[in-house]
């Protein structure tokens, strides 16, 4: 932690910050790429105004740095530079707003309020501001695991759970609802981070061959399922079964079964 740049960057803050120690090597790891550059970068949770003077040491000068907060009193940190908007990060209409005059994001940091509302509608509005090759992240992510945040039904990772159904919705044979913004999610302790790349997220999945020399090779995927290659192999190997007319229908449905419940005792525990 003490080597990490951001790290480096809090402890130089002359105001206050609290951070836990594990968010320093993740902030570099997703940040690092963005340092020195011309960016809009939109932290959601002000306080004491230490974090804003953290990034903007992190980023450097170029940065444009951009504090959210509910509390008026944040509104003083425009006199050091900042752009400050005082509102709620569950409020849509002021989300809107913010959109509307900060233009263009390309990292939106969630360091707000930490309900599931909060974190779901602030990602929800604000995905669509974030240039392609940004990204949203939310912090404190623990708390869909804790009392006090809203319904656990609807808790945050709950719906980071959901948002990766849907972008596996693209894959042509799954249908359901996709999004066409999100490329890649990154689930770190604590922290989730949203990367936007709009192109690759609409491109079509289709397959593809590469036109190489087929050997004849067989796909033996299904042959580790004990009942149904027994059977099958049983029925390949006799003249006689294999005469009988419309028994290797009856063989499909087994082949089914098998795969459905392939291994699920032994991967049960994984899923408690
Ligand atoms: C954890 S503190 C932020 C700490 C700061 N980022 C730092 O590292 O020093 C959370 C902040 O979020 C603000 N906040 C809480 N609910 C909010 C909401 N609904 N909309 C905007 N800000 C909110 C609080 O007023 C508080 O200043």
């Amino acid at each position: 932690m003490e080597h990490t740049l951001s790290y480096i960057a809090y402890k130089n803050s002359q105001y206050r910050s609290i951070k836990h120690s594990t968010y320093f090597e993740t902030y570099d790891e997703l940040f690092s790429r963005y340092r020195g550059k011309k960016i809009t970068f939109v932290e959601i949770g002000v306080l004491g105004g230490g974090s804003l003077f953290m990034w903007r040491e992190f980023f450097g000068d170029q940065a444009r740095i951009i504090g959210i907060d509910l509390n008026p009193n944040a509104k003083k940190w425009e006199e050091e530079g900042f752009e400050i908007f005082i509102g709620s990060q569950s409020d849509e209409k002021f989300l809107a707003d913010v959109k509307r005059i900060v233009g263009p994001m390309d990292v939106v940091l969630d360091d707000g309020g930490h309900t599931y509302e909060q974190q779901i509608v602030t990602t929800e509005n604000l995905l669509a501001n974030i240039v392609d090759g940004g990204m949203l992240v939310v912090e404190d992510t623990h708390t869909s695991y804790m009392p006090g945040f809203g319904r656990k039904k609807f808790s945050f990772m709950r719906y980071v759970a959901r948002f990766i159904d849907r972008m596996n919705h693209r894959f042509s044979k799954i249908s359901g609802p996709t999004d066409e913004r999100v490329w890649s999610i990154q689930v770190f302790e604590s922290i989730v981070a949203f990367h936007v790349n709009r192109a690759a997220s609409s491109r079509v999945s289709a397959v593809t061959d590469n036109g190489g020399v087929q050997d004849g090779a067989i796909d033996f995927r299904h042959d580790d399922t004990s009942v149904y290659s027994k059977l099958k192999n049983f029925y390949l190997g006799s003249t006689t079964l294999k005469n009988i007319p419309g028994l290797k229908n009856l063989i499909r449905p087994v082949k089914r079964l098998s795969t459905l419940s392939k291994g699920s005792s032994r991967i049960s525990k994984y899923f408690k």
